[in-house]
């Protein structure tokens, strides 16, 4: 199988996963990057028995839009009962790094909301540690170079993601060579960074679903 079959295949396994809990008025959560793709494409065909999406981004907007899925806005819809996105890295407490896409904050924000969060990924993503993929934290422009110093002090080598403006107006700074032993901890210390909008550490919020493919197949993990 290749990877983009993979992704296909994990995208099939939360498709079952959520339609039996599909109704008139379900507004599902909707994440950004290649693998939320394969959702939201397979989503279509289910797009008569539920209402709409929340999307994290404004690329995932616009594909839903394209399979005339119903966008809402967030705050008209309160909360979610599934989010679904895929992830950068997932370790064993399905604990990840997110934002390769730079839609974290989004991202962020309908986990939040969201009564059950499915992750769905290639087993590429799966890790012991997290860190090796670069994590992104998404900052205030005027707030780049301080925060740059601080994440030089926690140990990352701070790279600022050129040409890269976030749907909020804001600016990416990917974190190298910063392997995480506490996810958690982490993520609330880089949190309280003045300047800092969010980071790429889903850990106080992680995923409550895994579909994890192979090419053995498609397993479904829980933490
Ligand atoms: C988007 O900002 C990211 O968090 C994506 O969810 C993540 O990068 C996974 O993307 P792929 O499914 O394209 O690997």
């Amino acid at each position: 199988m290749t990877q983009d079959e993979l992704k296909d295949a994990v995208a099939a396994a939360a498709i079952d996963e959520v339609r039996p809990y599909l109704y008139r008025d379900t507004v599902l959560g909707i994440g950004t990057g290649s693998t939320a793709n394969c959702f939201i494409d397979r989503l279509a065909e289910l797009r008569d028995s539920f209402k709409g999406a929340v999307a994290s981004s404004e690329a995932s907007a616009e594909r839903l839009r394209r399979h005339d899925i119903a966008v809402f806005e967030l705050n008209e819809v309160g909360s979610v009962p599934f989010y679904i996105d895929g992830a950068d890295e997932v370790n064993a407490h399905l604990h990840m790094i997110k934002g390769g896409g730079a839609a974290l904050t989004r991202e962020k924000i309908v986990a939040a909301c969201s009564e059950l969060f499915i992750c769905i990924a290639d087993a590429s993503k799966r890790v012991a540690r997290l860190g090796a993929f670069p994590l992104p934290v998404e900052v205030i422009p005027m707030a780049r170079s301080y925060v740059a110093r601080e994440l030089v002090k926690l140990g990352a080598d701070p790279v600022y993601r050129q040409g890269v403006v976030t749907d909020n107006g804001n600016q990416i700074i990917d974190c190298f060579d910063f392997m995480i032993d506490d996810p958690v901890a982490m993520e609330a210390r880089l949190n309280a960074i003045v300047g800092v909008v969010t980071n790429g550490l889903f850990a106080a919020r992680g995923a409550d679903v895994l579909f994890l493919g192979d090419t053995s197949g498609v397993e479904r993990l829980t933490p």
